[in-house]
């Protein structure tokens, strides 16, 4: 491990992993290891943040990745505000920009914007003059998510460099998906994605990863499962024939799982569609790391907040 304490990001934003190099994802999950182990004391807080304001701008609806950030910012000593916008579709651009704007006024240090179109973020950081980030953006990208799956995998599996990890299901309206694609990627995994061809994004092929069609030859050999949300609500018309099909052809259960690696383990972003994409069998074995990911998530994002915060001014 390198000294995690000095480690800076050098950029003010983090928008996706997309640009992010190996060194600066390494150096955000050594950083977050130290916080892993602070987070499993009674005494949590730090003062790194004091004085500063964190606000969490939710365009969409969320419960972990919120109260996530807001346990993380809280734990570092920042002053926390939840803002959860209701979403007018006809005037989305311009309340975007308006609502940067007004906020930006407030001289808020952090904001952490969710936002169910992809782009929305960048754009609203070109607006305000704070550190922004990037809690998901339509079926672009979330970054923090990608982050605290690889320290998961790290720190169960040992260096990602040459390990098999197979993302499946609904890939098409994945930000999670893509964003982890570029990290394990990054750090010199082998990525697969297994969906019906439905849910596959247009220019897959594009994409630094193997793509399989089936779970059988998907799954064969691999050390890490990663299931995604069928997520229907992002779905204008029908892309699978029957939940009921959808969940004998691409639903993870333990025969399906067999075909992995003895010693494979199995992973989850939520919100979970028991029965859909999962059984419960699996989601709640001895192979899932489904809750380790929850608990990872607060310690990579007082990570990520504390080395973007290094970089504000006067800090
Ligand atoms: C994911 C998201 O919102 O993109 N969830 C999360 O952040 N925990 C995945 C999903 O909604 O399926």
């Amino acid at each position: 491990m390198t000294d995690a304490s000095a480690f800076t990001l050098d950029r003010r934003d983090l928008i996706g992993i997309e640009g992010l190099s190996a060194p600066e994802i390494t150096g955000l999950l050594d950083l977050a290891e130290e916080f892993v182990v602070l987070n499993r004391q009674i005494e949590k807080k730090r003062t790194t943040l004091r004085g500063r304001t964190q606000i969490n701008l939710f365009f969409e609806a969320s419960t972990r990745t919120q109260s996530s950030f807001e346990i993380a910012g809280k734990r570092l000593g920042a002053d926390v505000m939840n803002m959860s916008v209701g979403n007018s579709s006809v005037k989305k651009g311009e309340t975007l920009i308006d609502t940067a704007m007004t906020l930006n006024a407030m001289h808020p240090d952090l904001l952490v914007v969710r936002h169910q179109s992809s782009g929305a973020v960048a754009l609203l950081a070109r607006k305000v003059d704070c550190c922004v980030i990037n809690a998901g953006d339509g079926a672009h990208e979330h970054p923090t998510q990608a982050l605290l799956d690889a320290l998961t995998i790290r720190r169960n599996k040992g260096p990602i460099t040459g390990l098999v990890v197979a993302i499946c299901g609904d890939v098409l309206h994945s930000r999670v998906a893509r964003s982890n694609i570029l990290l394990l990627h990054t750090l010199g995994a082998q990525v697969r994605v297994v969906a019906p061809s439905t849910l596959l994004p247009a220019g897959i092929q594009h994409f630094p990863v193997e793509v399989h069609r089936s779970m059988e030859s998907g799954l064969e050999g691999a050390d890490i499962v990663m299931m995604l949300r069928l997520q229907r609500e992002r779905m204008a018309g029908s892309f699978i024939p029957s939940v009921k099909e959808y969940f004998h052809y691409y639903g993870l259960d333990e025969a399906k799982l067999k075909r992995a690696k003895p010693d494979a383990l199995v992973m989850h972003p939520g919100p979970m569609n028991r029965g859909v994409e999962i059984d419960s069998a699996v989601a709640d074995g001895a192979q899932s790391l489904i809750r380790e990911q929850v608990e990872m998530g607060v310690a990579v994002r007082m990570a990520v907040l504390d080395a973007l915060a290094r970089k504000l001014p006067n800090a």
